[in-house]
């Protein structure tokens, strides 16, 4: 792959992003050490960042909102998305990187492997399908990355809190204030979050997933509220007793890559079963 960095596609792979991720959250680092990044050190992962805040203001969430959530980009089996999504990755290294289903099975085999309900599992394995925006032709920054709420005030808890200068939502007085266009404590279903693959795949499973594996989809890449406990004044009881299943499952995200790489044809019979316990054959992306 290029080592050219196009500014419209900072990261060489989306997995760059995970990466980052996980270095910020790597076991023992402190708050402060999570505020220290250097732009420098991660060239890529900083001017991704400066697209995301600039460009996921409310005018754009709505649209990508109204673009997406009514689900009508066809239907497609689990297997199906899984290889849609496989072809993201078609030019990298396959010594060295892990595919998008590897990720995805190397997180639901973690959790199936501690024992968790099979709902967990299943959830493991369908939470980064939503990278398939990528395909459609979304740019990375409206793909993955940390998410916010738009149309209230940006946290100094999300990553890079000065790119939000050169966001247009800054000169809009009601987006700016703590509440924004949100009533205290309205409950974070009622909170537009910045777009990206984890809102989509919750709007795709709504019908047949338990509410807990709703949580883990839609808030997984929601670091400022899961990690650093901002924007609780827009959470309600709800949100609260479910951001515990939000950080269950967000160890088995950060934390399952370097286990062996999952042998797809054994465990294959395992996932096909549990696709049927919770799912039609198809379902409308
Ligand atoms: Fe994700
Ligand atoms: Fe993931």
């Amino acid at each position: 792959m290029s080592a050219t960095i196009h500014p419209a596609q900072p990261l060489e792979l989306l997995d760059q992003w995970d990466d980052f991720v996980e270095g910020r959250y790597r076991e023992g680092k402190s708050e402060e050490e999570f505020r220290v990044y250097d732009a420098a050190a991660t060239p890529g992962v900083a001017e991704f960042y400066r697209l995301n805040h600039e460009g996921q203001t409310v005018a754009y969430v709505l649209e990508k909102e109204k673009q997406y959530f009514g689900l009508d980009k066809g239907m497609k089996t689990i297997w199906e998305a899984a290889e849609f999504l496989n072809t993201l990755v078609d030019d990298s290294d396959p010594d060295t990187d892990l595919t998008q289903i590897e990720h995805l099975l190397q997180t639901s085999e973690a959790i199936r492997r501690d024992n968790h309900p099979r709902w967990m599992v299943l959830t493991g394995f369908l939470h980064d399908l939503g990278k398939c925006l990528c395909l459609y032709g979304e740019p990375q920054w409206g793909v993955v990355g940390d998410t916010f709420p738009v149309g209230c005030a940006w946290s100094k808890d999300i990553v890079f809190p000065e790119y939000f200068a050169n966001n247009p939502d800054r000169l809009v007085p009601e987006y700016q204030t703590k509440y924004g266009i949100y009533e205290p404590n309205c409950g974070l279903e009622n909170v537009h979050m910045s777009f990206g693959h984890d809102g989509y795949i919750a709007e795709v499973m709504k019908p047949y997933m338990p509410v807990e594996a709703l949580y883990m989809l839609r808030f997984h890449s929601f670091y400022p509220w899961h990690r650093h406990g901002a924007y609780d004044h827009l959470a309600n009881a709800q949100d609260r007793a479910m951001m515990l299943w939000v950080l269950k499952f967000n160890q088995y995200d950060l934390y399952s890559k370097g286990h062996a790489k999952p042998d797809l044809k054994q465990i294959k019979p395992y996932y096909d079963d549990l696709f049927a316990e919770f799912l039609p054959e198809k379902v409308a992306w």
